[in-house]
């Protein structure tokens, strides 16, 4: 079986992830289905953004939350990408996207596709992040039965569990993923600030969330788990024992052929990641 392949961020290994040509790509590249993360801006609207900050991948200043989206719009997301972007996207760099601008981009498709939408957490905002995109989902047209958006098949991740829980009150348990990972100090300096609370403190929480993580999957709360592939490697007993059990797992970022047929050869169904036509090569021509 060959699995699902995500585009993590679009085809983020070709464009700045998270724009209309990163994602454009993903379809061209032929992936099933497209990764986003998710964050609230300060007007309330869903924008696709990884970082809690600007800076790395725009010109702006300040986190996401702090912004409307018009502002974060005004940005240009695409020049620290370094790469010339396809004719028709003009010389100012790419905007950054809502989530209805996604939506529209892959309806316009007209084929179907996989849409998996993590929520950025910790966030500031609480669940209301979990609260806000299951209204603007349903507003969308969305059916919470099938999750499906007409022709788009909807999953949603999370590295919180509260946000599973959350999340499990109206989506189905077989597209809930579990995100998990073991917590590298570095990595946590690195990806979060958290203005009043000592990096021990915070190291502390990343492991709890892990073990609960870790838990919720193993109670088959969820009908998903979501590893890196670093995680799978120090951890291949126990992904395969998800897999036995009925859980489908979903491994980013897997961008490497070597990865990629160690990952199918352990039964895995669903990867993602920033290079989907070399994986889908890697994995066509096994
Ligand atoms: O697909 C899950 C993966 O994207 C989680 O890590 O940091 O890339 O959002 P990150
Ligand atoms: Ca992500």
């Amino acid at each position: 079986m060959t699995p699902v392949i995500f585009a993590h961020r679009g085809s983020s290994g070709t464009y700045a992830e998270h724009t209309r040509a990163a994602y454009l790509q993903a379809l061209a590249d032929g992936a099933d289905g497209v990764e986003c993360d998710v964050h609230l801006t300060r007007d309330g609207q869903l924008v696709c953004f990884h970082d809690t900050t600007l800076e790395r991948t725009t010109n702006g200043t300040g986190d996401v939350a702090d912004h409307t989206l018009a502002e974060l719009r005004a940005l240009d997301a695409s020049s620290w990408k370094g790469v010339d972007l396809p004719e028709g996207y003009g010389e100012v760099g790419d905007q950054v996207l809502s989530l209805a601008d996604l939506l529209q981009l892959l309806r316009a498709a007209g084929r179907p596709l996989k849409l998996a939408i993590e929520l950025k957490h910790p966030s500031p905002s609480g669940l209301r992040l979990e609260e806000s995109l299951i209204a603007f989902l349903m507003d969308e047209g969305w059916d919470p039965e099938s999750s499906t958006l007409g022709l788009l098949e909807v999953s949603f991740m999370s590295f919180n569990p509260d946000s599973m829980h959350q999340l499990a009150e109206t989506a189905p348990h077989h597209l809930l993923c579990q995100l998990v990972a073991d917590v590298e100090p570095q990595e946590v300096r690195d990806a979060l600030r958290f203005g009043s609370i000592a990096e021990g403190a915070l190291i502390n929480v990343m492991r709890r969330a892990l073990k609960e993580g870790e838990e919720l999957i193993d109670r088959q709360e969820v009908g998903m788990a979501g590893p890196g592939v670093q995680y799978v490697r120090d951890h291949p007993e126990r992904v395969r024992r998800w897999i036995d059990e009925g859980t489908r797992v979903r491994v980013w970022t897997v961008n490497t052929e070597e990865d990629a047929l160690y990952l199918a050869g352990l039964g895995v169904q669903e990867l993602t990641t920033d290079v989907p036509a070399r994986i889908r090569l890697a994995l066509d021509t096994r």
